[in-house]
């Protein structure tokens, strides 16, 4: 009895030791926590900074390029739209078939997140091939529908978007974990406390502007996990000192248009 129960232990033992293997490569690189460099080059942003971390574009950057960063020692996060479908993207045909309306933005739409079960199989196919360019984290973007209710989804509301919201969010989180990817929580900030538990890091734009009080306290949860938070201000000559204070590792766009400026935190 003794010896089978050690038995069965040894097996899902190294069941577990296997599955986890297969993603192991990517996730055990070393994690982004507080006071980890960054480089922004998604968005349509170029900066020349040379941070641990680069974010860029998913699908407009080629496999041989993310190999250059990662044989350069650098932890690759790719960038893509979750929550809009762009009419410069290779499976936007595809996308606007769940598409709801027209964004804030020229040629992109709201996808219609309440179908979002129905699109998941488009999203998993970009995760994919995150996954085969060798990106070690995503930062799946525009997820941030519900906050614009009927403007998203005509006929829904911001509370019945919500749920819609979060069940979706999860999906991809877990998702992106079982494919060995992390992932960061893009903006939301009133989903931390539903999303945190699976989110491995956070990026904010405009917080410093937006928040009341200038001073981005919704991202102590992530700082308090050690969860790197990476923030951007645009068109603001900033100081660092909030930054820092805050636990943000923040750029400012200044406002003479200027290479960007990076508020470096020190953890020791
Ligand atoms: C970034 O965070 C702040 C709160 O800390 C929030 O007010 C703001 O809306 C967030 N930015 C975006 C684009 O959601
Ligand atoms: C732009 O602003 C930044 C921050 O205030 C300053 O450090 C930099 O020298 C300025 N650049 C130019 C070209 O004026």
């Amino acid at each position: 009895m003794y010896t089978s129960m050690i038995q069965t232990i040894a097996v899902v033992a190294s069941l577990a030791a296997y599955s986890v293997d297969a993603t192991a490569t990517r996730r055990s690189t070393k994690k982004l926590t507080q006071g980890t460099t960054w480089t922004l080059e998604a968005w349509g942003y170029e900066d020349t900074s040379n941070g641990y971390m680069i974010d860029i574009d998913l699908q407009t950057k080629s496999k041989d390029y993310v190999k250059s960063l990662v044989d350069g020692g650098q932890y690759v996060v790719c960038y893509f739209s979750a929550g809009t479908a762009e009419d410069w993207r290779p499976d936007y045909l595809d996308m606007m078939e769940y598409a709801s309306k027209d964004s804030r933005y020229p040629g992109e739409y709201w996808m219609d997140i309440t179908q979002w079960e129905d699109f998941k199989h488009l999203i998993k196919a970009r995760m994919e091939e995150a996954v085969e360019k060798g990106c070690h984290g995503i930062e799946p973007d525009n997820t941030d529908a519900y906050e614009y209710g009927s403007d998203a989804v005509p006929g829904e509301t911001k509370d019945s978007l919500k749920p819609y919201q979060i069940d979706y969010m999860r999906w991809m989180a877990n998702t992106a974990h079982e494919l060995g990817l992390e992932i960061a929580q893009k903006n939301t900030v009133d989903l931390i406390p539903d999303l945190i538990d699976v989110m491995d890091y956070a990026i904010n734009e405009s917080c410093a502007k937006f928040s009341k009080n200038a001073y981005c306290s919704n991202y102590e949860a992530f700082v308090k996990q050690d969860k790197a938070v990476f923030g951007v201000e645009y068109n603001t000559n900033g100081d660092c000192s909030d930054a820092q204070s805050e636990g943000i590792m923040r750029k400012y766009k200044n406002s003479n248009g200027s290479q960007w400026m990076d508020c470096k935190i020190s953890t020791n």
